[in-house]
């Protein structure tokens, strides 16, 4: 059921990742568990599920102290990867909470399989409107999600409302380079759908004007560039396989529209990486 008064952004974004093409794609590629940017160290080629662990695990040691009596936030969790992979090393409980609910149903099951529904909770919400009261978590926590808001100002404000003092925003996004020709973009925002890209100075400001400080930028974007080179020959080489299960259109438009992605980022008009900051104490 999808939420009421939504923003169009939102119920693009909702729409699409419940679709039955879109959520098979992501399943299969990457393997069920995480749908972001992996780390590529240029030692052989990494599965992409192996390589989208490392971006996971890069992230978790950037957070100094988080144990069992910490909450962590992840906004647009997908199938709730991360959100595991957090409670099961760190102990830390984490709410889940992501816009599609045909993620959210696999993410549950996923917890109760892996023993960790006591540790991780789903809940449908937009994160521009985060269902978690003021000053109430240690870390919000996002990978390749804030994409797709369209006030992504709102967005950043909202993570800095429900931190506590001293808590953390951390988040990886694919962004347009600060400098990009923004007449090449639209077919880059064609394949998903987005209203438009955020960038590292728009995030850096953003996080200003909502009191956060920035603790850390790690701007990767020959990430972006492997990656999404990888998740396209991944398709072509399993066209056959998954042909019944995704649509001839939806390969045909994925394939063309990551295509563009590659091209984005060899261009140098396309951004990735970490972006970490802090509430003051
Ligand atoms: C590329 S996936 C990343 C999922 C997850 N963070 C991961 O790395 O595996 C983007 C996610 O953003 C979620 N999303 C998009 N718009 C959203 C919104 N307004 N509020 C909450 N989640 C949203 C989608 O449902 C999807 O799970």
């Amino acid at each position: 059921m999808s939420l009421p008064d939504r923003a169009d952004d939102v119920r693009v974004a909702e729409d699409y990742y419940d679709s039955d093409d879109a959520d098979r794609f992501y399943f299969e590629i990457w393997g069920g568990e995480d749908i972001h940017v992996g780390l590529y160290d240029g030692v052989g080629v990494p599965a992409i599920r192996e390589a989208s662990v490392r971006t996971v695990a890069a992230m978790a040691r950037k957070l100094r102290g988080l144990g069992p009596d910490s909450t962590v936030l992840d906004a647009g969790a997908g199938y709730g990867g991360a959100a595991r992979y957090l409670a099961r090393e760190t102990g830390a409980n984490v709410i889940c909470v992501n816009i599609s609910e045909t993620q959210n149903a696999l993410n549950r099951t996923k917890n109760e399989d892996q023993g960790l529904a006591g540790k991780v909770s789903v809940l449908h919400g937009s994160f521009d409107d985060l269902p978690a009261a003021d000053a109430s978590v240690d870390v919000v926590w996002s990978q390749d999600a804030f994409l797709h808001g369209a006030d992504r100002a709102k967005i950043i404000e909202e993570a800095a409302r429900v931190l506590k003092p001293g808590g953390e925003l951390i988040f990886t996004d694919p962004m347009q380079a600060d400098d990009a020709p923004e007449d090449k973009l639209q077919p880059v925002l064609d394949r998903i759908h987005l209203p438009s890209m955020g960038s590292v100075a728009f995030y850096r400001a953003a996080a200003t004007k909502a009191g956060l400080h920035e603790v850390g930028v790690d701007p990767l974007p020959e990430m972006l560039g492997l990656h999404y080179a990888s998740v396209r020959q991944q398709l072509e080489q399993r066209r056959e396989q998954l042909r019944g299960r995704l649509s001839d259109d939806y390969m045909d438009r994925m394939v063309a529209g990551l295509g563009h992605w590659v091209d984005g980022a060899e261009r140098g008009w396309l951004n990735w990486g970490i972006l970490h900051f802090k509430k003051p104490a």
